[in-house]
């Protein structure tokens, strides 16, 4: 059975601003990769290589970043939604891409550990109308929540204010051609959207079998940045150590760390696990663990960790250590030798700083 790929790559990322004023809330780096291409890799891990990528506002960014596939050896097809209204009425507007094929929907800004091979490989041998990934959580409330009987998902309801279960859809789903009737079936819901999970439900309503299956490992929706700090963490557990930019004598190389090709480290500690990207500077500093320093920043006189930096920052000088920070791209933070002790600050909307 040849299975679609459906990844949902639109919305504002109003929780990640500024970050988001200026890039995509699936681009964001974590590993310094952006977090979209992890879930293109499980697909093409589940052997799904016609991906369509529903993209909103910063569509030309995620095009820019995914291109056409080749890449990561599968083929994109990007389709533009003109206004967030759902991941149902994402599934409406890829109904042309998607033909009546079988299809695989993921979240672009979600991570998966387990992969989605076998809930794949499960949902093919069966043949389900649908199928669920589901994770337990402890307040239910702001997800879809399924209710489920030997393995059978029987109710399902979103966002609800006295959850059936804990047990939290987590944005992946497998579904036949069954689904684009219960679509067409949809109302919007309270916060104006046309809910997937409401589709679901209406194919249990009609007796159609809906499957559900536990994640394995982790999975870690990326909206807020103590998410994406928390990501970076659990995408950097599974670091492999590799040694291609240089390193002097002098700097001293603890645990699983990375340094990307055209990297140098000189006079510094790093502490993995941590990746140093492509053509940063890092002199006289400290890296701690699970913290990605993006490509071309430069470090010098600083010790941070647990951070995340964007590519092309500058960070010069500070006193104290930076710690569960995320830094956008071409950000300048320098400490100050000079007197009087000021502090200067030239801030985008929405910035925060904590002293
Ligand atoms: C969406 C789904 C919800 C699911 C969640 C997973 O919620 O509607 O059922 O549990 O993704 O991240 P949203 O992110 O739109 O609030």
């Amino acid at each position: 059975m040849a299975i679609k790929g459906l990844i949902l790559a639109g919305g504002t990322g109003s929780r990640l601003r500024p970050l988001t004023y200026t890039g995509a809330k699936q681009l964001l780096p974590v590993g310094n990769r952006p977090i979209i291409f992890y879930a293109v890799d499980d697909m093409v891990r589940a052997g799904i290589t016609d991906i369509g990528v529903v993209v909103g506002e910063t569509g030309a960014l995620v095009r820019e970043a995914l291109g056409d596939g080749t890449q990561f050896g599968c083929r994109f097809t990007y389709l533009p939604q003109a206004s967030p209204l759902g991941l149902a009425h994402a599934v409406k507007i890829a109904r042309p891409f998607l033909g009546n094929e079988p299809f695989l929907m993921v979240l672009g800004d979600n991570l998966l550990r387990g992969g989605v091979v076998s809930l794949v490989e499960r949902f093919a041998a069966a043949q389900p109308a649908a199928a669920v990934l589901l994770t337990r959580v402890d307040d239910p409330r702001q997800f879809g929540v399924a209710v489920v009987e030997s393995g059978r998902v029987v109710r399902l309801v979103e966002k609800p204010q006295d959850p059936p279960s804990n047990l939290a859809l987590v944005g992946v789903y497998c579904f036949d051609a069954r689904v684009h009737e219960a679509v067409a079936h949809l109302e919007p819901s309270w916060r104006g959207e046309l809910e997937i999970t409401d589709a679901i439900q209406w194919l249990v309503d009609h007796d159609q079998p809906v499957d559900a299956a536990e994640v394995t490992g982790w999975w870690k929706d990326t909206g807020r940045p103590e998410d994406v700090l928390d990501a970076n963490r659990l995408i950097l557990e599974d670091l492999e150590p590799r040694l291609d930019g240089s390193v002097d004598r002098e700097s001293r190389l603890t645990g699983r760390v990375t340094v990307q090709a055209g990297a140098r480290v000189e006079r510094s500690t790093l502490r993995g696990p941590a990746i140093i990207g492509k053509d940063a500077v890092i002199v006289d500093s400290y890296v701690g663990p699970y913290t990605s320093i993006g490509d071309k920043v430069e470090l010098r006189g600083v010790e941070i960790e647990l951070s995340v930096v964007l590519p092309e920052s500058r960070l010069e000088n500070i006193e104290g250590r930076i710690d569960q920070s995320l830094i956008g791209s071409r950000v300048t933070v320098c400490g100050r030798q000079d007197r009087p002790h000021t502090v200067r600050l030239v801030l985008g909307d929405q910035s925060r700083i904590e002293f």
